[in-house]
């Protein structure tokens, strides 16, 4: 696929993909959500592959939200289509991917934007970010999962306190909350990024997509989390890596995982 609202560099089995129309401060229209999918698809079905960072084009924002001027008009019946379909192709797809995919916040994340950092598997900040999920300012609720997502991450008290008043929290403050779990400068956002990506790849990455499964059953009704990490944990001892991580523990040395 082709890629006009978005661009992927990948280097050292590390992907970052950006998000990028920073003259409407990355606000996620149509064609750019279709383009994440695909190409989150491409990047966590390659092997090559180890993590995935998304993040924003330009200094100034991650993504300001779901397009208003797409959803101005819609009905009752294109309302609910366009979060069920949304949450479907990104939202949901990104939680559940295998790959690690983490989220470097380099500025506004609010509405789709904050829904869609909630969605990665975690999140680290610069310290110009601003977080929130300002719809009811503009008469709807979140609907990519906003509502669901962040009383997992800070709390039901503060979740409702953020969604009801639209206001926007700092880095700092979301690290309190445990929105993010780094706030520092700009420059060294994505240097730091590179680094918990660098720590994560010494590391099986079959074990880990194991973990990501079993972490996400806990948060789904239909899903019993502990009896999902039994399933995951037994499945690991039939996998090569597995043998090669006890193996070389064994033998006193750094494992060197084939990802099977
Ligand atoms: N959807 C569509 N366009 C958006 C957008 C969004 N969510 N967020 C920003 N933009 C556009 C603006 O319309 C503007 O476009 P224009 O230059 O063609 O007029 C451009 O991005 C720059 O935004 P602007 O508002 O001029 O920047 P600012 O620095 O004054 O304010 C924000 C920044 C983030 C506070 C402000 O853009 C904002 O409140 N955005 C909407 C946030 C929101 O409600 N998101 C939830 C949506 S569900």
């Amino acid at each position: 696929m082709e890629y006009h609202n978005i661009y992927i560099e990948e280097e050292n089995n590390v992907a970052i993909i950006t998000i990028d129309r920073p003259k409407k401060l990355n606000a996620l229209n149509k064609a750019t959500i279709e383009e994440l999918h695909e190409a989150f698809k491409e990047l966590d079905e390659d092997p090559n592959t180890k993590v995935i960072i998304l993040t924003g084009s330009g200094e100034k924002a991650f993504v300001a939200g779901a397009d208003i001027s797409e959803f101005a008009h819609f009905t009752v019946e294109n309302g609910g289509k366009l979060a069920a379909k949304g949450q479907k192709m990104l939202f949901d797809f990104v939680e559940s991917l295998s790959t690690p995919v983490i989220a470097a916040v380099n500025g506004f994340a609010l509405g789709g934007g904050l829904e869609l950092a909630m969605a990665c598997h975690f999140r680290v900040a610069s310290d110009n970010a601003k977080m929130g999920l300002p719809e009811v300012s503009l008469g709807v609720i979140p609907g990519y999962g906003g509502t669901q997502r962040l009383p997992q991450l800070v709390g039901k008290g503060r979740a409702l306190e953020m969604i009801m008043t639209a206001g926007m929290i700092d880095a700092q403050k979301a690290m309190g909350y445990g929105l993010v779990n780094y706030a520092v400068p700009q420059e060294e956002l994505m240097p730091l990024c590179q680094k918990l990506a660098s720590k994560i790849m010494n590391n099986s990455s079959v074990a880990i997509a194991q973990a990501i499964k079993a972490i996400n059953a806990g948060y789904s009704y239909n899903n019993d989390g502990y009896a999902v990490e039994i399933d995951a944990f037994g499945a690991c001892f039939g996998t090569n890596d597995f043998k090669e991580g006890t193996t070389a523990f064994l033998e006193k040395r750094k494992a060197d995982f084939p990802g099977s």
